[in-house]
């Protein structure tokens, strides 16, 4: 299939879109109106329209979409049609906080296995699976089909240890390390940084309240 080059702002919405058809699936409602999308998203019906004719308007007819048919083109176009083998690197806080988070595991990410280079650490077990040390994670990668690894370790260490996965295969990555990693056009990096999501929550906390007297509480 020929492909459209479709805009990172468009990809981006599509989670969301995903997110919220599978509710009115789970709530057994078949079919759903722009107009009505656009209520329960907070996204205009234009917005959505607009979204939705870059995959050929998912054929809506007068009465809306058919929210299975949507709910699984959109999971199509994202991959979620197939499963993707993950493994965590770094078993501190965050590497066992999404090991422990099964969640994923309902729209195809299959948790594997977790490394660490830390000896206490090897063989400690998160939902069945225990953290192994970093010298098997080339056999582990090669022979278990895994296509994902997630990065939860120091950002002094997360440039080497990219390189290293990219050389086992690894086509995506999913960076929480605060840097920003350099890898061949091949393979997919996303960064996942909690702290740009709060910064931007203050944002708008002092937007709106800056919107009264204009002042400014950043100490100067
Ligand atoms: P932590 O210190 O609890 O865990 C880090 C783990 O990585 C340790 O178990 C350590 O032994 C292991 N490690 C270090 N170097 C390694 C290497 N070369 N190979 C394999 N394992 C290695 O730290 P925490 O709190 O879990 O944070 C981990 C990373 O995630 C840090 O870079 C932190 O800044 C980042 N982070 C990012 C967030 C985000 O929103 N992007 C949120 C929280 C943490």
């Amino acid at each position: 299939m020929e492909e459209k080059e479709i805009s990172q702002a468009v990809i981006s919405r599509l989670p969301r879109y995903f997110r919220y058809l599978g509710e009115l699936r789970d709530q057994g409602i078949e079919r759903v109106s722009s107009q009505e999308l656009s209520d329960i998203m907070k996204v205009t019906a234009s917005q959505i329209r607009q979204d939705f004719n870059n995959f050929g308007g998912f054929g809506q007819q007068g009465y809306g979409y058919n929210v299975e048919y949507l709910f699984q083109e959109i999971g199509k176009i994202l991959g979620l049609d197939q499963n993707h083998n993950l493994i965590i690197i770094g078993a501190g806080n965050l590497g066992q906080a999404l090991a422990n988070y099964g969640n994923f595991e309902r729209r195809g990410f299959l948790f594997r296995g977790v490394f660490d280079r830390n000896p206490q650490l090897y063989g400690k077990k998160i939902r069945d699976v225990e953290v192994q040390p970093m010298e098997q994670i080339e056999q582990f990668v090669k022979s278990n089909n895994i296509d994902i690894a997630v990065l939860a370790i120091p950002k002094t260490e997360a440039e080497r240890v990219a390189e290293q996965l990219v050389g086992y295969g690894i086509k995506g990555i999913w960076n929480f390390a605060h840097v920003d990693l350099n890898v061949p056009e091949e393979v997919q990096v996303e960064n996942v940084h909690l702290s740009d999501s709060l910064m931007k929550l203050s944002y708008n906390i002092n937007r709106f309240h800056a919107g009264g007297d204009g002042r400014s509480d950043i100490p100067q």
